[in-house]
């Protein structure tokens, strides 16, 4: 490589030894950045596979109706011993049960769901109440209504030919008539029977 190149002026052959020394260099880290970031996905990868992430959760889609957390009578809303909220629903093709839904305004509220055939999910009006509905995964988060209300709540993963119809209702109660309602022990809707 050196007789390729001209030599230019004194001291030419010892900076050409220089930068090869730092060109050498320079390989080395960057071979090793490349072989750390493989380690890093080989690493990561076997971890993932071998175990789930957390807050992940399955549920058998084909039990799902029969027993466990989503059979019917267990969709609505509850007001657990502990005082949380919990909202429980499943979505199919193409509505969601319970179709409405009551919540209390300024409590937190928390919103398991799970569907039974295709990709579903939901938006609560303008509220931050948004999440998909995978088949054999349970959706959870926890959100609070500031304002008491009729909220709208479409579906909105496109899941078939009646996706444009599939809307649930939210009714969120000011929070002593929530509590009122709720003290009776039973899994609350605003579906009219
Ligand atoms: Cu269900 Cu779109």
């Amino acid at each position: 490589m050196s007789a390729t190149l001209p030599p230019s002026g004194p001291g030419a052959h010892g900076s050409e030894a220089v930068s090869l020394a730092a060109e050498r260099r320079w390989a080395f880290i960057v071979v090793a950045i490349i072989a750390f970031m493989v380690l890093l996905m080989v690493v990561t990868g076997l971890h993932w596979a071998s175990m789930p992430p957390s807050r992940v959760e399955t549920v058998d889609v084909r039990t799902v109706h029969l027993k466990g957390e989503f059979v019917e009578s267990n969709l609505g809303t509850t007001l657990g011993p502990d005082g949380k909220v919990t909202v429980r629903l499943i979505a199919q093709q193409y509505s969601f049960i319970p179709q409405c839904i009551v919540v209390p305004a300024g409590m937190p509220v928390t919103f398991r769901g799970t569907a039974t055939d295709a990709i579903h999910g939901f938006v609560i009006g303008r509220t931050n109440a948004n999440t998909m509905l995978v088949p054999g995964f349970v959706a959870t988060f926890t959100t609070s209504f500031p304002r008491a209300g009729e909220q709208l709540m479409p579906c909105h993963e496109y899941c078939g030919t009646g996706h444009e119809a599939m809307w649930g209702h939210v009714q969120v109660l000011p929070p002593e008539e929530f509590l009122t309602k709720a003290r009776s022990g039973e899994r609350l809707s605003c579906v009219p029977r």
